[in-house]
């Protein structure tokens, strides 16, 4: 069911955990599968560049995947460019997602734009 890359990002994520003083959480889940999924931000308040992120998932081998693919993609760059990522583009570096699947990948969007905006 599960291409390589994303077994990959499911078995051994670079970006899993929890970063003990945040400047901001965002969350999110969703209600029909029981998903939760938590992104730990840091940052850099001179430049709104995001300089760590980690993230703690309960979920499925998709949802932690395309967990740790959004902190991937999201890491270094701006709050406003950060929001642009879009759960195609999560799906897309993961060598498409399985159309079952497709709701994971809009979970962590979800989650980093919850992040964008209570941070702002
Ligand atoms: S099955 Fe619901 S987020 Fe993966």
């Amino acid at each position: 069911m599960y291409n390589k890359k994303i077994m990959e990002h499911f078995t051994n994520p670079k970006f899993f955990g929890k970063i003990e003083d945040p400047d901001v959480i965002g969350k999110a889940g969703n209600p029909r599968c029981g998903d939760l999924l938590t992104l730990y931000l840091k940052i850099d308040k001179k430049t709104n560049k995001i300089k760590d992120i980690k993230f703690e998932t309960l979920g499925c081998a998709a949802a932690i995947a395309a967990s740790d693919m959004i902190c991937q993609l999201s890491m270094g760059k701006t709050l406003d460019q950060a929001v642009k990522i879009n759960f195609q583009d999560v799906s897309n570096e993961l060598g498409v997602l399985p159309p079952l699947k497709i709701h994971c990948a809009q979970l962590v969007t979800e989650a980093l734009r919850d992040a964008v905006n209570n941070y702002k």
